[in-house]
């Protein structure tokens, strides 16, 4: 505490004392973790941490007992927020209904983990593309997106056990000739920029390759196959066979092919964020174990799921 003091009373010109704060109340983020929900110091946390370390401070001048760890010990409800950044375009794992409000099954689990955890939640919705670097930046504390854990993306962010098991499905028109993946090699496919069922459809047709159409959403992908834009559409099973029973129009039909990997779906958050790993994967086991995940599941799914979702398999 007194290295701290010096410090904070050294710099003598006002625009220094809010970095060198900061750099002080970043110390005691990481040192005391309680915070470490909070990757990035905003103006309100700063303000928050910076009263709280005040008032320590005040204390400790005033010769009383030097109090432990300020920011870790008080209760601080507002920092105790996690931030939740989810692509709402992916009914029925996360959409937006009319009123505004983004529901759907991935919502649900994290709603209830969080109700279990005793941490609060609040939901933002960004668009996908660009959604894992707001986790680096430390924009978000946690994603859930009905996001595939791949080899790939465990490189640069941690994901809880998985949550969901999923698997590419193929969209075509009802009278159309395609049969199996590989008839795709040569058409125009539509996939959602950045996903695994862009990963797959690249691997078949190459990199660069013009036909692959790549949208910001699953469902503009799916619009496209309805206009006659693109001859398939690629994307995850769960997605693709909830538009095509909510959208008798759109006259498609599924293909699967057991050349798809399986995946399973976790909760991504920033790399090294042990500590609300540990929380959540408790959260999880929670759910599972009390049956509300099962009743969230036959909620959006009309029926419990298969099993127990096995260990992680990463998909590549
Ligand atoms: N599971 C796929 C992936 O991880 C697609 C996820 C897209 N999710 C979304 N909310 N748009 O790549």
């Amino acid at each position: 505490m007194p290295r701290l003091i010096l410090f904070l009373f050294m710099p003598s010109k006002p625009q220094s004392f809010q970095p060198a704060l900061t750099q002080i109340i970043r110390r005691i983020h990481f040192n005391f973790s309680a915070s470490i929900f909070i990757p990035s110091i905003t103006t309100r946390h700063f303000f928050h941490t910076a009263g709280t370390l005040l008032a320590g401070l005040v204390l400790v001048a005033c010769g009383k007992q030097e109090p432990q760890a300020p920011a870790a010990s008080a209760p601080a409800p507002a920092t105790r927020v996690v931030v939740v950044g989810t692509d709402a375009a992916y009914a029925p794992f996360e959409s937006q209904n009319e009123k505004g409000e983004i529901v759907g099954f991935d919502i649900d689990v994290v709603k209830a983990v969080a109700q279990k955890a005793g941490i609060e939640v609040k939901f933002l919705n960004p668009p996908w593309e660009g959604i894992f670097n707001s986790l680096g930046q430390g924009d978000r504390d946690l994603l859930v997106s009905a996001i595939t854990i791949t080899a790939e993306r465990q490189q640069t962010m941690d994901f809880s056990a998985p949550y969901f098991d999923a698997q590419q499905l193929i969209a075509v028109k009802k009278d159309s000739k395609i049969a199996k993946f590989t008839d795709l090699k040569k058409l125009k496919v539509g996939v959602q920029n950045g996903t695994t069922g862009d990963e797959v459809v690249t691997k078949l047709q190459g990199k660069e390759n013009v036909n692959i159409k790549r949208f910001e959403s699953t469902p503009l992908a799916l619009k496209e196959l309805e206009g006659g834009g693109v001859d398939a559409v690629v994307a995850d099973n769960g997605v693709v066979v909830h538009y095509v029973n909510n959208n008798a129009n759109s006259q498609f039909k599924t293909i699967s092919d057991t050349s798809f990997a399986s995946e399973q779906y976790g909760l991504a958050v920033k790399k090294g964020n042990a500590e609300l790993l540990a929380i959540l994967n408790k959260g999880l086991a929670d759910v599972k174990a009390d049956g509300t995940y099962q009743q969230i599941y036959t909620k959006y799914f009309g029926a419990a799921p298969a099993a127990a979702t096995p260990a992680p398999a990463v998909s590549k």
